[in-house]
């Protein structure tokens, strides 16, 4: 596909902002407060970087933003659907909006992101949770101003799901989490269809915005401060392949490296079956892209991946691991790994654990198999027991974690360019990232944050290290 008619006018909404904005001005004058909204992510960094955005929206429009439901006056949750706790979480918090509304009938709910693309979902909601005022999807969440100032002219409940993109608006007002780091969309949707997974029904196909647009958008990032950007895309190593002028990922990262002002470039996610030599030897050859890959494996048997339809071996996985440690040796790896999927035998689950043992990951995201409705997966036979997958969760856990200590433990002594996040829950103990990933704890005030620190490595607490500036 690709084809995608790019609409860089957001300005269509700049009149329903205008009419909201003077909307909480005028409360703001009669009652001398100034009205409140409360965004909560729930999803991956795609959902995250979509959350800067409705905050964008909601500060243009008038709105001071809260980290509490208790005191908003708006509140929103951008859902994630891709395992079933994740909408289990959302129902469970609807049931206690559903008091909050009672004691403030003026409060506004809005529900959008991955889960509301689902009918079903729509239609427990409405049945349900009639009280939600607003549902809107993931293409177009742009319009947040607008079906805000529908239900505030109408009252009545407003719904706007699409099923396909229309329409891309890139210019939507963003709110940066941290002003030295940010996320920029390279890419929307999936084509892979593994048999598991939700995002190809819920993000749509895969869609890739131009080349100029994100460079432009990274160089104004870049004049506004930012030293790190993270590329974002459910398989970023299809970038630009069905554009007009078809580019490839390899080449955006040599184009993004010579932006000045940038100091790191990060990318998830990539998908092993499309990691090409050129995108090894541009992660090589850019001094900027940081020695990190978050590859996701799902499984080390080759009969699963095939029933995943993740179209690699565990063979191919492992060639691939050597080959981007022969080029890159000082990269840090860090995977994806699903227990209990369809059919999962005890011969698969230790092939995932050989894998697991030879790749010295430095971190892992390690999932339960969850079934989602309308996925080849969930009609398998052989669908594993919960207790099952448990017993299995917890053994991988066991070897990822002795794997993860062992490989931490050769960093202890050296010394890393950690960029200074932020403060941790202790006072005076600073976290931030090295250039490889790897979490690093350190003493330092906050005047620190947003710097580019050494630190040398003293002591390894698995899951973070302790160092000390130098
Ligand atoms: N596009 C990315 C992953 C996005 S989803 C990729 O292909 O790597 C993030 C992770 O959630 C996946 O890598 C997978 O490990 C996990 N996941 C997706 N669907 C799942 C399901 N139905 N049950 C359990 N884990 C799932
Ligand atoms: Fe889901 Fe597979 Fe697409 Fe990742 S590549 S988003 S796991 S379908
Ligand atoms: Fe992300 Fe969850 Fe949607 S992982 S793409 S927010 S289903």
């Amino acid at each position: 596909m690709g084809e995608t008619n790019i609409n860089s006018l957001f300005d269509l909404q700049e009149s329903y902002i205008a009419f909201v904005n003077q909307w909480n001005n005028s409360y703001k004058l009669e009652t001398g407060h100034i009205r409140k909204a409360f965004c909560l992510t729930m999803g991956c960094q795609m959902n995250a970087h979509d959350s800067e955005k409705l905050i964008g929206m909601l500060q243009e429009m008038g709105y001071e933003i809260t980290q509490t439901e208790n005191d908003a006056d708006f509140i929103i949750y951008n859902t994630c659907c891709i395992r079933a706790n994740a909408e289990e979480k959302v129902y469970g918090r609807l049931g206690w909006l559903k008091t909050l509304k009672k004691r403030n009938p003026n409060l506004i709910l809005a529900i959008c992101g991955c889960m509301v693309q689902q009918n079903e979902v729509v239609e427990k909601i409405d049945k349900t949770y009639g009280f939600v005022d607003i549902l809107f999807g993931t293409y177009n969440l742009y319009k947040l101003p607008e079906l805000l100032s529908e239900r505030i002219k109408t009252s009545s409940k407003v719904r706007d799901i699409w099923t396909e993109q229309k329409e891309i608006v890139e210019e939507v007002p963003t709110v940066r989490e941290h002003k030295f780091k940010a996320s920029v969309n390279i890419m929307y949707g999936c084509d892979n269809f593994c048999t598991y997974c939700v995002v190809p029904y819920v993000r749509g196909r895969e869609r890739s915005r131009r080349r100029e647009d994100i460079i432009k958008e990274v160089e104004a990032l870049a004049l506004d401060g930012v030293k790190e950007v993270m590329l974002l895309g459910q398989n970023v190593n299809s970038y630009g392949k069905n554009l007009e002028s078809p580019t490839s990922f390899a080449q955006l990262l040599r184009d993004i490296n010579q932006i000045d002002g940038i100091e790191r470039i990060r990318f998830m996610t990539s998908h092993p079956k499309d990691l090409s030599d050129e995108l090894i030897y541009a992660m090589r050859d850019c001094k900027k892209v940081c020695n990190y890959l978050h590859l996701p494996m799902q499984s080390g048997s080759s009969r699963l991946l095939n029933k995943m339809n993740r179209r690699y071996t565990k063979e191919q996985y492992l060639s691939l691991v050597d080959k981007i440690r022969h080029e890159i040796p000082d990269i840090s790896l860090s995977t994806d790994i699903i227990v209990g999927f369809p059919g999962e035998t005890e011969k698969d689950f230790e092939e995932t654990i050989d894998v697991v043992k030879k790749c010295g990951f430095s971190s892992a995201f390690t999932f339960i198999y969850s079934k989602r409705p309308g996925t080849p997966a969930a009609a398998m036979d052989c669908q594993i027991d919960e207790e099952t997958a448990h017993k299995r969760f917890n053994r991988l856990l066991d070897v990822l974690n002795t794997s993860i200590h062992n490989t931490q433990e050769t960093k202890i002594g050296k010394t890393y360019n950690v960029l200074a996040e932020k403060e941790s829950d202790k006072a005076g103990i600073i976290t931030g990232r090295a250039e490889d990933n790897t979490l690093i704890h350190f003493n330092g005030g906050t005047d620190l944050i947003g710097n580019t620190i050494p630190v040398k490595i003293t002591e390894n607490k698995t899951f973070y290290l302790i160092g000390e500036r130098i």
